[in-house]
């Protein structure tokens, strides 16, 4: 079997992160979201892994190079443009070379990676699988209808009166099948050729597509509240070593229960209660990093309190006399207490960003 990954689309609903990076790169637990996907493709025995790549290719190639860190041969396919998730296995043919593949969405986090799924397909010998979870908003996904038996009836993308509360999950299977059906169906409203339609497609040809539905959680992590609920549930089920946090943590600091401390971290009065993650090189100075909380590489923390959020990499914060939770920062932005006159906020805000204050 061959993977395929598709990591082009513009990440819109993450702006403005995405103005100067792909959404796919956005890190949770201090790893970027694409690099689960990829583990998790590598983890069940898949190693021929094609990476559907559009606006953003030069910085997921730089930041996935040729695959041979995570065990695998990574081949890049360039899509012109966001034509959709069909018109990506469309392009990926030649690739995938008759080979029955698993296709996941860059932005896709699944418990329990796909081993058991792939097993599954691989045992069944059906024409595609599709995963299918409970949401509470079905419209905003493709959604499929079964019937009582259990078999799919007919799937539709983000219907606007669902028929059903199940989603389907942006991790497929599929035999060489699929090509026809791709080829056969028409754009939709959106513009796109949407891999809904071409299941659907699959289904109306006789073919057999198997529904597995997920019972672990599952996040599509295209939205501000998506990325902090990933990261909840990564850390969550962080493991440290017993010990590791025994080491030495500077003068005046406390380490509570599961913190993931990077190499050349510096504590000075401070106290981080996990689940939490701190980068490499990160400084924190009488600061206070709360549960649910992932520190970039090399950022400093001084005189600040942050909760339940994602700061990237190389970040300033400091001075800041109420405590920040539920924010995502993105690289390199200072958030800082100024002292000159008038008293008063002062922003330099990128386009598309979001600021709340109380
Ligand atoms: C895509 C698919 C949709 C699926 C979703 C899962 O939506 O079109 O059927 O439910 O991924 O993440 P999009 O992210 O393109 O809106």
């Amino acid at each position: 079997m061959k993977g395929l990954i598709l990591s082009g689309g513009k990440g819109t609903r993450l702006r403005p992160l995405t103005h100067t990076s792909a959404k796919q790169l956005v890190p949770v637990a201090n790893k970027p979201v694409l690099f689960y996907a990829i583990e998790s493709i590598v983890a069940a025995g898949i190693t021929e892994i094609g990476i559907i790549v559009g606006d953003t290719r030069r910085e997921i190639k730089a930041a996935v190079g040729d695959g041979a860190r995570f065990g695998a041969r990574v081949t890049y396919i360039e899509q012109e443009a966001p034509l959709g998730l069909a018109h990506a296995v469309l392009i990926a043919e030649a690739f995938l070379a008759g080979a029955p593949f698993v296709m996941y969405l860059g932005d896709n986090l699944i418990a329990g990676g796909i081993t058991s799924l792939v097993e599954e397909f691989r045992a069944l010998g059906c024409n595609s699988e599709i995963l299918l979870a409970e949401v509470p908003n079905p419209e905003q996904f493709g959604v499929a209808e079964l019937t009582p038996e259990g078999k799919v009836r007919r799937l539709v993308e983000k219907p606007p009166e669902p028929q059903s509360n199940l989603a389907l999950v942006g991790v497929y299977m599929f035999d060489p099948s699929i090509f026809e059906s791709v080829k056969r169906i028409q754009p939709s409203a959106r513009g796109e050729l949407e891999i809904t339609d071409a299941i659907q497609d699959l289904i109306d040809r006789g073919l057999d597509v198997h529904p597995h539905i997920v019972r672990g959680w599952w996040k599509d992590t295209g939205k501000l509240d998506d990325m902090l609920e990933a990261n909840r549930i990564v850390l969550e089920g962080l493991e440290v070593p017993r010990g590791a946090n025994l080491r030495e943590v500077g003068q005046g600091s406390r380490i509570e229960g599961r913190v993931q401390l990077g190499a050349g971290v510096e504590l000075v009065d401070s106290l981080v209660r996990g689940p939490a993650v701190i980068g490499d090189g990160a400084r924190l100075e009488n600061a206070f990093v709360g549960p649910y909380t992932s520190i970039g590489e090399r950022c400093t923390l001084v005189a600040c309190e942050l909760e339940n959020s994602i700061v990237l990499a190389d970040c300033e914060i400091r001075d800041i006399p109420l405590r920040i939770d539920g924010s995502l920062i993105g690289r390199n932005v200072r958030i800082v207490k100024t002292d000159f006159k008038p008293k008063a906020y002062r922003f330099m805000v990128g386009d598309n960003s979001e600021v709340g204050i109380t």
